[in-house]
């Protein structure tokens, strides 16, 4: 560990609530480095944690209360423990409170006091939500001297944001910020929710190229795109009803799509032929043949640009800044996209010359200033005790 949120945070837990916080709940936020659009498909995904975190510094309190003070919003809220529905905080606290409903079901809360601070952009498609909701989920359990296993809490906060906040995600962020290891990317089967580790070349950094253009998930473009693939599956299964969502289209069978309506069509294909690439992309990190990456992820970017429409003018343009800089192996949009951050591979020895390069084409290509970093893919969310 170690980050200026967790040092923000241990400072503005003292100046809240007063004294020093036991201990520090600390969950990163995820770049998906291909398979967009394809965890609620049932499909696969390969995201990757990055060194960017929402940290709690926490302190259990004897009375059942959880009350909570985010830096980011200069508020403090109060969720009662024995009855976390019973509040209604303004929405970034719908987050933890969605978790503590979830967790109140599992086992019986305590009291705590949290002072929440991030390093991690909201709104640029790298899951602060679900860095909230994953550190939130640590901070409750270990406040109450509990835990639950990681894939449960992955799981749980998928059902807080999705039922209790209403964002129709997939379980990408959540697995990703829970589950990730140090050093390597997570695939997901989002079908049967089986993950495997698969090691990042130690030659490459992943760069995060911000376009400074915010986008909200919740917002109703995400949820008509699910909605196009809903009426895409139920099209298809008049053909052939064995067809339960997109990922039981193979690719080698893409011909079931053609009588599809124009749009539906594109929508379909896009993740049939995304799902395919993230099959090929974990094969090329894991045989080492990592030029290939560039293609795949080009495909990818150009899918979700002209099939799937979540692209945006300053998305292209930051790829197309991405591709033209020295050591970029790939880049591509990523996260839901409406804007929001590109990701680029980038080789290590060229990582500064690559920041400095991106960032001067962007400016000229949009007139826009973007925000640029680079990270190693990083360890999933866990406990650090101050004692
Ligand atoms: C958002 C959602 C994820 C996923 C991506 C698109 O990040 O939270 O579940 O659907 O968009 O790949």
């Amino acid at each position: 560990m170690g980050s200026d949120a967790i040092e923000r945070a241990i400072k503005i837990f003292g100046t809240v609530f007063g004294g020093q916080p036991l201990f520090l709940a600390q969950a990163p936020g995820r770049v998906n480095l291909i398979g967009e659009h394809t965890d609620y498909n049932d499909g696969l995904v390969l995201p990757a944690a990055i060194e960017r975190h929402v940290v709690i510094a926490g302190r259990p309190m004897r009375a059942a209360m959880i009350r909570l003070h985010a830096a980011a919003f200069g508020e403090t809220i109060e969720i009662p423990g024995d009855s976390p529905a019973n509040a209604d905080p303004p929405r970034w606290a719908r987050y933890p409170q969605g978790v503590a409903v979830e967790l109140a079901r599992r086992f019986r809360l305590r009291g705590l006091e949290g002072a929440i601070a991030a390093d991690l952009p909201i709104g640029s498609g790298l899951s602060s939500s679900a860095a909230l909701e994953v550190a939130a989920s640590l901070a409750f359990e270990h406040a109450a001297g509990q835990a639950v296993a990681t894939r449960e809490r992955a799981l749980l906060c998928h059902t807080a944001e999705v039922d209790f906040v209403g964002v129709p995600c997939g379980i990408m962020d959540q697995f990703a910020s829970a589950l990730s290891r140090k050093g390597h990317a997570l695939f997901i089967d989002c079908r049967s929710q089986e993950t495997h580790h698969i090691p990042l070349p130690a030659d490459l950094v992943i760069a995060v190229c911000d376009t400074g253009v915010r986008r909200t998930v919740s917002n109703s473009s995400y949820a008509q795109r699910r909605q196009e693939c809903v009426d895409a599956v139920r099209l298809l299964r008049e053909r052939k009803p064995s067809i339960q969502s997109l990922r039981d289209v193979p690719i080698d069978d893409l011909a079931l799509i053609e009588e599809l309506p124009d749009s539906l069509r594109r929508r379909a294909r896009h993740v049939i032929t995304e799902t395919h690439r993230v099959v090929q992309a974990a094969q090329a990190l894991e045989s080492g043949e990592v030029e290939k990456l560039r293609e795949l992820f080009l495909a990818s970017h150009h899918s979700l640009r002209d099939d799937y429409e979540v692209s945006s003018a300053d998305l292209d343009s930051m790829t197309d800044a991405a591709l033209a800089a020295p050591g970029c192996v790939a880049a591509r949009m990523t996260g839901a996209g409406f804007g929001g951050a590109v990701v680029a591979l980038v080789e290590r020895n060229f990582q500064d010359a690559f920041l400095q390069s991106v960032a001067v084409e962007y400016a000229t290509r949009t007139r826009r200033d973007g925000t640029f970093f680079v990270s190693e893919a990083a360890e999933g969310a866990q406990i650090l005790e101050l004692t």
